[in-house]
């Protein structure tokens, strides 16, 4: 329990990565060579003048230096610009958004032994550079509906990293995320699950249909829990499940997808919307994992509350960003959506008791050998992402005020729409519970 109180605030991301392509190495020389200058000019004038006039002279360099940025931010709220999200941020204050986000809590799931992922964010980094020109040649430009930037890189960026033997996906729609698998493993079998088979938008529109894959879709389709994945397993020549990536993009209740996972003998899985609680169409491992019981965690339905009106203020920015009425049923449930376990696109929805949310956070904490959200690729002022609420999810991987490094990985060629997807994607890997 104490741990878990402790260990409820996520760790920030290692800084050396983030200072890494930061832009502060170029701008020290700079700093560094202007102070040296303004030393000699300063002996200079003592020299020639005595101590009085230079004093009254840096006297007036300090004022203006320090009242002038101030007078002229105060004079910008004054006027009207275009949309900034910067400047949202700056009504928040940067030192701010971190005791909101304690304040708010960010729900995630706690795994067996403590352990995450084996990359780190310089890895992702490194990765980020090397996808934006993959994901330039994508054949399904819009893929409104479907997964954007931040999604389709952590797809990649894993399935390239696991190297599997065979990947499983579980709803194509257009074939954006088949495109995807396949990127990051030209040459491994995949096994795509959906009702419509991708090759049908093909007929309005691009559309992606791999050739190196087993389609369960249109007339062949069948629901991930009624294959029998032993025979399919050894169909694909198969023999060691641990090397097989499972990725979810069904919109169905996660807690039955990972029974089904586990039972098939999967470990390895990735669930694309882990929405938050209050927010989506199915009961996420995020919604099941955040409990009333860890501190920050919970939620107060109370109108006046202090939590009540940051959220209102946020969900002024934020589309996504939970508030009072998404989140608290008449009983004031706060649990799933409004005390509900969505399944299937919302269109099966059953109301669970606490107690019984309560159960299935522990039950999937005793399978989970790890847990891994995907942060954000980079903050919203540049992305300028209007979607998901920053002090709901990871730190970015290229923080706000990082323009040189989002340049740099070649993000600003892409149109802004492609970051308005993210909703923590997740990784797990899931063994039998502990006896
Ligand atoms: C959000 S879309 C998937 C987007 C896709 N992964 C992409 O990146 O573009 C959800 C898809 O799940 C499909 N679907 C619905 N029920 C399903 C089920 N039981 N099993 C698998 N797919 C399902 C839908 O038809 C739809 O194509």
């Amino acid at each position: 329990m104490l741990e878990r109180m402790l260990s409820v605030r996520r760790p920030a991301h290692e800084s050396s990565v983030a200072e890494e392509g930061s832009e502060s190495e170029g701008d020290e020389s700079k700093t560094r060579k202007s102070y040296t200058n303004l030393s000699l000019l300063f002996r200079n004038l003592t020299t020639r003048f005595g101590y009085i006039w230079p004093c009254l002279l840096f006297g007036l360099l300090f004022l203006s230096l320090f009242f002038l940025p101030s007078f002229i931010t105060q004079s910008r709220t004054l006027v009207c610009t275009p949309f900034d999200p910067t400047s949202r941020l700056g009504l928040f204050g940067f030192g701010g958004m971190d005791s909101e986000f304690g304040s708010l809590g960010v729900p995630w799931c706690r795994s067996k032994q403590g352990k995450t992922s084996e990359w780190t964010s310089k890895d992702l980094l490194k990765g980020l550079e090397e996808f934006v020109p993959i994901y330039e040649t994508r054949p399904i430009k819009n893929n409104m509906y479907g997964m954007g930037f931040d999604h389709s890189f952590g797809l990649w960026f894993i399935a390239k990293w696991l190297k599997p033997q065979l990947m499983i996906e579980s709803g194509a729609f257009k074939g954006h995320s088949t495109w995807v698998l396949r990127q990051a493993m030209p040459d491994t079998r995949i096994v795509s699950l959906s009702p419509r088979h991708p090759e049908k938008y093909l007929r309005k529109g691009p559309a992606y249909v791999d050739r190196n894959c087993t389609y369960l879709a249109g007339k062949d389709f069948i629901d991930f829990g009624s294959v029998n994945w032993k025979t399919m397993m050894r169909k694909h020549g198969v023999d060691d499940l641990t090397r097989v990536l499972v990725f979810f993009d069904d919109h169905q209740n996660e807690l039955k997808r990972i029974k089904q996972a586990l039972k098939a003998g999967f470990r390895h899985l990735v669930f694309e919307d882990n929405y938050d609680t209050g927010t989506g169409d199915h009961y996420s491992l995020r919604q099941i994992c955040d409990q009333f019981y860890i501190r920050g965690g919970g939620h107060s339905c109370f109108k006046d509350s202090d939590e009540a009106r940051i959220r209102s203020k946020r969900k002024g920015f934020w589309d996504k960003a939970v508030d009072l009425d998404g989140l608290c049923g008449p009983g004031e449930e706060w649990w799933g959506v409004r005390g509900y376990m969505r399944d299937d696109f919302n269109h099966t929805n059953k109301a669970i008791s606490y107690s019984e949310h309560f159960q299935n956070s522990r039950y999937v904490e005793s399978l989970l050998d790890v847990y891994w959200e995907l942060p954000p690729v980079a903050g919203p002022s540049l992305t300028h992402q209007t979607r998901y609420d920053p002090a709901r999810a990871p730190n970015p991987l290229v923080e706000d005020g990082k323009y040189g490094l989002f340049q740099r990985l070649g993000l600003t060629r892409l149109d802004k729409s492609v970051f308005n997807g993210y909703t923590q994607m997740v990784y797990v890997q899931i063994s039998e519970p502990d006896s």
